[in-house]
């Protein structure tokens, strides 16, 4: 008998995760590594929700909560999507959970069974179709092309549907591209979702916050309030105050769903820490302004990026519309020879050679289910990022 599960044996570990711990551990031998993988805004979280999670020890907040959130942080969930989304939620429509991670788990846990299909438009965040399979499910990829900017068209999403189609996981902006739909990018696709009946839409907005130029972020069941009914809007705190290490995410949809998805959360983890919901209150409800000065500095560091990338032969970087990561094109790089003397047969061997020649830790695109092409988080400082794109020029100016 196998002492490991079957289960196991379909997923596999976040190469996103493993790019990091590689940078790590070269940096720790001493090289000198500039890490462009890691999926997290590189500064501190705000001052006054530090203080509020400091306060919330102080005052004994450190019992088991009710499982699915404080109610306080459910109220504020409520008035964060009523006033930023238009979508409005009652508390008993609000889960808390462990980071989004745990969210959308909980989500496909609580609703996937074998041979239901879920629709994943790629590039994707790495960890959508190992969920799936996790859940029992089949993860259906639907290519978003360089040509049309990594976004799909109505027209793939209408040819993907079939009769066991469950979800439809909808993120923008994306992780790993940053493109982001307009609001009538978004409506061609709920009209085509429209005639579906059995699809839901699991819209992962995790990225909100970070929309740049004169973007406007949208969400499904506010573009299509006739979908709010089979629609799971997230969102969570990580990325937009700077919190990915306290693991809040949250969602809003009908009430079956969110209880369902609480039952899987109350027999894994139970409650998301308490002290952590205390800060996300706090983020939620506290001043905002850091909201938009980290935009700024997020935007300045795209231009720097996107600017520097266009000028490495062989790469095309299309400027996205959000999130903090680009996804340049190396197509005109495959085939070629680098300076170490590496054949760059994919975006896994461009990867590897930029990282050992260079010291320049990005993700490959086939990790997100698009090559070949990279990912960039660009969650750094202008300085690192300013070397970082100076060694990727050289790299390929080394190309034969
Ligand atoms: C698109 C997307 N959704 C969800 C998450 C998960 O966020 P959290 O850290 O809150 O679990 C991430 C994190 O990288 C992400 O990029």
């Amino acid at each position: 008998m196998a002492f490991l599960s079957d289960t196991l044996a379909r997923v596999k570990p976040s190469p996103t995760i493993a790019v990091t711990t590689k940078a790590q551990e070269l940096k720790a031998a001493g090289r000198d590594v500039i890490g462009l993988g890691a999926g997290e805004p590189d500064f501190d979280t705000p001052q006054n929700i530090k203080d509020a999670a400091k306060r919330a020890i102080d005052e004994g907040k450190t019992k088991y909560t009710a499982v699915d959130g404080i109610p306080e942080l459910k109220k504020a969930i409520c008035a964060k999507f009523l006033k930023e989304n238009g979508l409005t939620y009652a508390p008993n429509q609000i889960t808390v959970g462990t980071g989004g991670k745990q969210i959308l788990y909980n989500a496909l846990m609580a609703t996937c069974n074998p041979g239901d299909e879920v629709i994943i438009p790629a590039p994707y965040w790495v960890s959508y179709p190992d969920m799936v399979v996790l859940a029992g499910g089949t993860p259906v990829e639907v290519v978003g092309t360089l040509e049309n900017r990594f976004k799909i068209t109505p027209d793939q999403l209408e040819a993907a549907i079939t009769p066991r189609t469950k979800w439809f996981i909808f993120n923008s902006p994306s992780n790993p591209t940053g493109a982001g739909y307009t609001w009538d990018e978004l409506k061609a696709l709920t009209d085509v979702l429209l005639r579906h009946p059995q699809v839901w839409i699991l819209s992962d907005d995790m990225y909100e916050h970070l929309v740049f130029d004169d973007f406007k972020f949208c969400t499904p069941a506010e573009v299509e309030p006739k979908l709010y009914d089979r629609t799971l809007t997230t969102n969570g705190v990580s990325k937009s105050y700077a919190m990915t290490g306290w693991r809040i995410g949250y969602a809003g949809g009908p009430v079956h769903l969110i209880k369902a998805m609480g039952t899987i959360q109350s027999q894994s983890t139970s409650n998301p820490c308490s002290v952590s919901q205390y800060a996300a209150l706090e983020g939620l409800t506290g001043p905002q302004e850091f909201l938009t000065t980290n935009k700024a500095l997020f935007q300045r560091r795209r231009d720097l990026v996107v600017s520097m990338l266009n000028t490495c032969p062989g790469i095309t970087c299309p400027t996205p519309e959000g999130a903090f990561y680009v996804y340049p094109d190396i197509s005109g790089c495959i085939g070629k020879t680098s300076a170490g003397g590496v054949k760059i047969e994919n975006d896994e061997a461009f990867a590897s050679a930029l990282l050992d020649e260079t010291g320049v830790a990005v993700v490959f695109g086939a990790a997100f289910g698009l090559s070949p092409n990279f990912r960039v988080s660009y969650a750094t400082s202008d300085a690192a990022l300013a070397e970082a794109c100076r060694r990727i020029k050289s790299f390929c100016d080394g190309l034969k």
